[in-house]
Order: C-alpha cells, then structure tokens, then sequence
C-alpha cells in the first residue's frame, strides 16, 4: 500500500506539473502488445477514483536508465523503449552507465534537475541509488523499476519484469529432462554459476534452478567436483560473477576445469545468464571439448546474438529468452497509463525487502537449437542473415 500511495501521491504531482488536457496518442501499431495477465496473478487496477487529471506527453520527461552498452539486452531494451515513448509523444532521456553505480546516480540526479516527472530505472547496484530515489520522491517523481527491482527503499512505485524464478526454474528443468535426472544413476559431473551479487534477480535466477536440481546434488545423481556448488540456494553468492561479466566467468570456469577436471569430463553447466555462458564456453573451448563427443550441455537467458549462433554451433545448449520487445511495450504502457491518469494495470507482486511492489510480469520462453527459426526469426528478433541461417 506504501506503493500504492507513493505512486497515486506521484501523479498527483504530475498531473499538477503536466498541466495539459492532452490525451497520449497510443499508437503502438508496429509493435507487440504485452501478453495478457499470465497465471502469476489476478490483474489488479489502482481504483479509478485514485487517478489525476491526464498530463500532456509532450510536457512530460521520461527519464530512462539502463545499465550498460556492453550487455546487448539493454541496448534493445533502451531503444525500444525510448522509441515507443517517442512516438506517444513524450519527452525522452536515456542513459547508459557502463555498470558503474555511481554513474547511474548522477544520471539520475541529472534526470531529476532536467524535471523528469516520470523514471524508469534498470539498476546497476539498487541499493546504492536509495539517496536519489529518496530526492525523486520528494519531487513527487514517479519511479519505475524495469527488469531489476530497487531494493530496500519505499521509493519505488512499480516493477516491470520477466517471471524470475521462472527463467532459473526453466534452466533446472531443462538439465533435469536432459539428462534424465530422475531415472540416471550418475555421477553426472555437473558446475553452478551465478549472476552478479548486487543483483536481485540473480538470486530468483538461481533459486528457480536450485529447486529443481538441489535434490540431485544431494542424491549423489549430479557430482560437482569442484566442490562449489551451494548447499543451498541462500548461498547463491558463492558462486556469483560480479556485473555478470564475461571474463570472470570465463577465468572462474578454466580454474575449475584445470584444478577438478583432469580425471573427469564436466557434463553440464548451470549458467544464469547468456554473458556468462559466452565466457563459460569459451574456457570449454580452451580446454579442449568438442561439440558432439564430450561437450557439455550450458544453459543461458536473453537470446543475444552470440549466444544463439552458439546455440546453433552445438556450444550452447538453451537459452531463457526474454523478448525486451515485449518489456519495452508493458512500460511503455505503464508509463502512459500513469502519466495520463488512468488505472495503472499490474498481475503480480515483488517484495523488496520493504514493500510489496506491483508489478507486471511477462512470461520467458525457452529457445533451444530447434526454436531458434520460430521463436527468433519468425517473430523478426533476427534475420536469418544475423545468425548465418
Ligand atoms: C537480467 C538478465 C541479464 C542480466 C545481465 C539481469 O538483471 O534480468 O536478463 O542477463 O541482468 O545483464
């Protein structure tokens, strides 16, 4: 209800500053709709009665801040929000900050004193942002958290995101089916990754995975001869890569490989993330695996283009795509549901350690060798061309 307040408190004051009558053109029409409510929720709406006045788009900044160029997802994401935004008319500020916290905070300040009414945040580390967030408030600025909740702050009015637990439950159950964890004796040699500990969806990530295979671990069918796998999902950070850089994960995987490995040959890879992935196969490359003889089956999550031609090339066994398409269009509508008055629409609830936050979530897809052509090139993510077809 904190949200709830903040958020009808927010549009108040953006209604008092937008100061126009306008209606938002919402003319979304080359782009795709938001999927309907999934089985996360009820569709709740903020009760009418709540709602200001509309304000006119085009007096109304729409400050955006993702975290960096060299994750492909944000550049998608970025664009493609910014241009739906665009295109209803309103006043756009995107940023990128090369996943430095502090860069973001002084984006953010900067989106503030440029009399944003409206932020939309994807995080770098949320928990350092909890000062501007609180200078946001106070300015009666409507905060949007986008694909990453913020943490530990009462400042933050809604979520938008993909089904977490969901993408890491998909990742488990993928290797469970694969390797017919139910029925095999094992040992299957098996390693864990996490994504960046700043990071909350990291720890969903990995908790949707460990649900599935932490029994395995335990019955001796998966062996992690490494000796890191968490004994539980709590203590994912054991085994997190900061800023979920490619690097890291590629030095962490060639330590385990050449330290645990010279007797046995890894079997599968638990990878939260498609930028892991890359480095992961990349040491598997390096130590010698070879794709149709003893290459490991390596999950990921988001569909970027390298990660899919290794998908294609056998180096990758799956990816979670998240169509940022599809992101894009759910803020994009919130934000124009927010600024113009209207109920805001949410199907779910993340909490952040504070408060309950609505939010509207969308449904991940799994995209294995044999979905690529369907999934991601039917629907325009790529062309054929892109990923060499
Ligand atoms: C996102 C993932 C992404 C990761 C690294 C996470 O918060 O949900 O889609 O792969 O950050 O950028």
């Amino acid at each position: 209800m904190a949200a709830l307040a903040g958020a009808a408190l927010a549009m108040g004051a953006l209604a008092a500053c937008g100061g126009g009558g306008d209606e938002p053109a919402d003319d979304t029409s080359t782009t795709e709709e938001a999927p309907p409510a999934d089985d996360a929720g009820d569709v709740e709406e903020e009760p009418a009665d709540e709602a200001p006045p509309a304000a006119n788009p085009a007096d109304t900044l729409v400050g955006i801040t993702m975290p960096a160029r060299s994750l492909e997802r944000w550049n998608r994401d970025g664009a493609k929000l910014q241009e739906l935004l665009d295109g209803m008319g309103y006043q756009t500020d995107l940023q990128y900050a090369e996943n430095e916290p502090e860069t973001q905070v002084s984006q953010l300040e900067n989106q503030i004193n440029a009399g944003a009414k409206i932020l939309v945040v994807a995080s770098i580390d949320s928990e350092s942002l909890a000062p501007v967030l609180q200078t946001a408030r106070d300015e009666g600025v409507i905060i949007i958290a986008y694909d990453r909740l913020l943490m530990n702050t009462p400042n933050v009015d809604y979520y938008a995101t993909f089904d977490n637990a969901g993408v890491g439950a998909m990742q488990g159950e993928y290797l469970a089916e694969t390797l017919e964890l139910e029925t095999a004796e094992g040992p299957i040699y098996f390693e864990a990754f996490a994504g960046s500990d700043d990071d909350n969806n990291a720890g969903l990530f990995f908790g949707g995975a460990w649900d599935v295979l932490q029994p395995y671990l335990e019955s001796g069918v998966l062996e992690c001869a490494s000796g890191k796998c968490p004994a539980s999902k709590e203590q994912w950070t054991d085994v997190a890569i900061h800023a979920w850089d490619t690097a890291a994960a590629q030095d962490e995987m060639e330590t385990r490989l050449n330290s645990f490995y010279t007797d046995n040959k890894v079997q599968a890879v638990l990878s939260p993330n498609d930028s892991l992935a890359l480095g992961i196969a990349q040491a598997l490359d390096s130590a010698g695996y070879v794709v149709g003889e003893d290459y490991p089956l390596l999950t990921g999550q988001d569909g970027d283009e390298a990660n899919v031609k290794n998908i294609i090339a056998g180096k990758q066994s799956m990816t979670v795509f998240k169509d940022t398409r599809l992101l894009a269009a759910a803020v994009a509508d919130l934000v124009n549901q927010l600024a113009s008055g209207t109920a805001a629409t949410t199907n779910a609830s993340y909490n952040n350690d504070i408060q309950d936050v609505p939010t509207v979530q969308l449904d991940p897809v799994v995209v294995t060798a044999d979905s690529v052509q369907t999934i991601l090139v039917d629907s325009d993510f790529y062309t054929a061309e892109q990923l060499g077809l």
